[in-house]
Parts: C-alpha cells; sequence; structure tokens
C-alpha cells in the first residue's frame, strides 16, 4: 500500500515497479490495463525506453480485456490504446504482445486468451486501473464473478465513465471480453494505481476492511500475496482511509 503526495507520483512509482521487474527479468511477461489512469505510467516507460535505460525487446505482455465489436484499427479500441500509447514507441516486439479480440466468434476468443495467459505463464506483474464500481479488467460489480476469460455486459455506471473518450453516447461499447478473477490473481505481483474522488467508494472498499464482496471485485486482490495498491493523498483522504 503506497500513499503519494500525486497522482504524478503514483504513476511513477508503479512505472518504477515495471521496469524494475523488467530489469530483473529481461524476458518478464507484463499484465497490462488500458484506461486513463495508466497513460502517465506508460509516456515514463517510453521517456526511459528513448533514453536507454530500460529495454522492451524480450518482454511479452498480455491485455486484461477488450471492448466488443471494435476492430484493432478503430481508434476506440484497447489494441488501438496499447498501439499508439506504448507499443509503438518503445523497442517491445508487437508479436509478443496480445490484446483479446472482441471480434467474431467470442467463446472462441475467450479460450484463446485463457491460452494464450497459460502458454505465456504467469506474468511477473500485472497492472490494473479500477472502475468506479470497483471493477477490475471488466469484471463488474455483481452476484457472481468469473474465474475465466469471459463476455460482460458492462453495468450502466461503466458505460457513462467510457463515454468520455467517444463523440456519441451511442457508440460507446455495451459489451467486452474481459481475462477473470483467477488470471488477474496468478500474476506473481500486482501493481494497482488509482486517483479520483470517483474511485473513493471502490477504494475504500479495498483498503479500508478486511471484506471480500463480489459487489466491488477489487477486493479479491486482499487475497493476493503481492498486490501492491498505489494512491495519492487526495484520494486516500476522500476514501477516509488512514495510514
Ligand atoms: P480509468 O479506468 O483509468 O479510465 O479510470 C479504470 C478502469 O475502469 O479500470
Amino acid at each position: 500500500m503506497i500513499v503519494t503526495k500525486s497522482y504524478e507520483d503514483s504513476c511513477q512509482r508503479a512505472a518504477e515497479l515495471i521496469e524494475a521487474a523488467v530489469l530483473a527479468n529481461p524476458q518478464a511477461k507484463l499484465g497490462l490495463a488500458t484506461g486513463g489512469t495508466p497513460l502517465p505510467i506508460y509516456r515514463r516507460l517510453i521517456e526511459d525506453c528513448k533514453a536507454g535505460k530500460i529495454s522492451f525487446a524480450k518482454v511479452r505482455t498480455v491485455n486484461l480485456d477488450e471492448y466488443c465489436g471494435l476492430n484493432g484499427s478503430n481508434t476506440q479500441s484497447y489494441r488501438w490504446f496499447m498501439d499508439h500509447n506504448l507499443f509503438n514507441e518503445i523497442d517491445i516486439d508487437k508479436t509478443n504482445t496480445y490484446v483479446p479480440s472482441g471480434l467474431g466468434d467470442l467463446a472462441a476468443n475467450c479460450r484463446e486468451v485463457d491460452k494464450k495467459v497459460r502458454e505465456n505463464g504467469v506474468p511477473e506483474l500485472q497492472l490494473l486501473g479500477i472502475g468506479n464500481n470497483g471493477h477490475i479488467g471488466f469484471n463488474e460489480a455483481a452476484d457472481l464473478l468469473h474465474t475465466e476469460t469471459h463476455i460482460e455486459q458492462l453495468t450502466e455506471s461503466t458505460i457513462a465513465a467510457n463515454a468520455r473518450f467517444f463523440d456519441k453516447s451511442e457508440d460507446v461499447p455495451t459489451q467486452a471480453i474481459t481475462m477473470g478473477l483467477s488470471s488477474i490473481l496468478a500474476a506473481k505481483s500486482i501493481v494497482l494505481v488509482a486517483t479520483g474522488a470517483a474511485k473513493a467508494a471502490a477504494i475504500r472498499g479495498l483498503l479500508c476492511n478486511d471484506e471480500v464482496t463480489t459487489q466491488n471485485p477489487s477486493t479479491f486482490l486482499k487475497l493476493h500475496p503481492n498486490a501492491t495498491i498505489i494512491i495519492d493523498a487526495a484520494l486516500a483522504t476522500a476514501a477516509g482511509y488512514e495510514n
């Protein structure tokens, strides 16, 4: 658990943890996330790679999720996001990067993600954001959660939160393919970064009691032996978290 002075500092700490994993094992497997939160983390990785401080040449990556119905050339797809916000700017071999596909035979795509995760081996580090409702990946708050990769119906609060990235609200996808809880929790280490008052309730559930509930999927991280939650002081205060 790390409380930083600012979101910028949180992203710096997360980038350092990712780079430490890659320096320790240049062939590291990384689980990566999309969304607004990781953008400054990826910018730091790009900067350090361009400055020759770190190489991703032998790193393999798997992303958590993808919208259904968008192909990789759609600027809202997570494949596009990862290519343009990270992969195209670092020395990674693109064939070693994997983002689930939300097109075509979705059941087959789900099986492919789980196969890919098994083939790649357990990630050294899984980066996570968190939804306003506590979702991790796109595992939404619900009466039950899934262990394996599956198709998730996005909740109204997630669709509303994602709408900021789209010109028209009717364009926001309502379904996504997402890794389940067991693949996420299998990572050797997990780094979750959160910022903003909208995340306060989810972070309170994650940090301020010992309860685990499907209504806040992030609470399952309490079962992980090496999960680092990084939040800034403003969010800690909003969540009522005391160091
Ligand atoms: P955000 O999304 O980083 O855009 O807030 C996080 C998430 O939904 O997991």
